[in-house]
């Protein structure tokens, strides 16, 4: 869990990171996983955008919301199929990024990025007609009811029934990070962390090794879908995106093409089981507003 600031503020966080943030989801086997599983259900139930090609009217724009979008891989990939994007995100450097990116490759006039807070965001009801909030933005809200606040947002500004897919970081695959990468330096982590989830500064101080990632709750599987119900979602599927892979990196990128086909496709089968969700490094709910 090393890597970042000892005050674990998410802002600052990800201001000082924004090019690895960019650079995650094609940085390895399993987070290529975690991006190609999230796609999947991205294009089964986003709505389909109307005049591929053609200059569309304000009636036959798809608009989506991305918060939490750090750098716009997702907001590109959307803008890239012709989606009307706007991505917010806490940290201003993230935000400059996800702009270059954009304007890189040739979708800025389909991608607006701005500062802002899933704690509070500046639409008004029945903005947009899907919304994304993927990769973990509601793990780094790890006051409960921040979260419960955050997530009655992401519905507030979607449209009723529009497809809402938010993703957050497992509880155990958290746990296991540190049995596999820190275990003498951390072990006081697992019991807390085991307990509540949370991940916090005050914590880190008392039995980390002063370093540490921004702060963050880890979810177990039941849970996650409970907080999203009480938002009033209706979650319709949920996905471990990594599952058996969760935090076998080392593994992965020493493996061969065949071997790692292998585990994707091993992946892919059991991404829905439950058991298989709550051990995921991310998990992902596909929920209706
Ligand atoms: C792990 S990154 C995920 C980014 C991207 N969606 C992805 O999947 O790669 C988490 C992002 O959430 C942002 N974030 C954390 N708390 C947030 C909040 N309260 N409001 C908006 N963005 C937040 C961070 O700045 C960071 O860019």
């Amino acid at each position: 869990m090393s890597g970042g600031d000892a005050d674990m503020d998410p802002e600052a966080y990800y201001d000082e990171f924004a090019e690895r943030e960019w650079e995650r989801l094609d940085r390895d086997p399993v987070t290529r996983m975690e991006f190609a599983n999230t796609v999947d259900y991205l294009t089964e139930y986003l709505p389909e955008v109307a005049s591929r090609g053609d200059a569309a009217t304000d009636s036959e724009t798809v608009r989506v919301l991305d918060a939490g979008g750090a750098a716009g891989r997702y907001a590109c990939w959307l803008a890239e199929r012709e989606y009307d994007v706007t991505l917010v995100d806490l940290s201003a450097e993230q935000v400059a990024l996800a702009r270059e990116k954009a304007a890189e490759r040739g979708v800025a006039d389909r991608v607006t990025a701005e500062q802002g807070d899933v704690r509070d965001l500046r639409f008004a009801d029945g903005t947009f007609d899907a919304v994304c909030c993927l990769g973990g933005p509601l793990s780094h809200v790890v006051d409960e009811d921040e979260r419960a606040t955050a997530m009655t947002e992401l519905r507030r500004v979607a449209k009723r029934d529009a497809p809402v897919f938010v993703s957050v970081i497992g509880r155990l695959a958290m746990l296991r990070d540190i049995l596999t990468f820190n275990l003498d330096a951390e072990h006081g982590l697992l019991a807390p962390i085991a307990e509540d989830g949370d991940l916090t500064a005050e914590r880190v101080a008392e039995h980390g090794d002063g370093e540490s990632w921004a702060a963050c709750h880890g979810f177990r599987a039941e849970e996650f879908e409970a907080e999203l119900e009480a938002a009033g979602f209706a979650v319709e599927r949920l996905v471990g995106l990594e599952n058996v892979a969760s935090r076998m990196k080392r593994e992965m990128a020493e493996a061969d093409d065949e071997a790692v086909d292998s585990v994707r496709e091993v992946v892919r089968l059991l991404r829905e089981d439950r058991a298989a969700v709550d051990w995921s490094e991310h998990m992902l709910a596909v929920c209706r507003a």
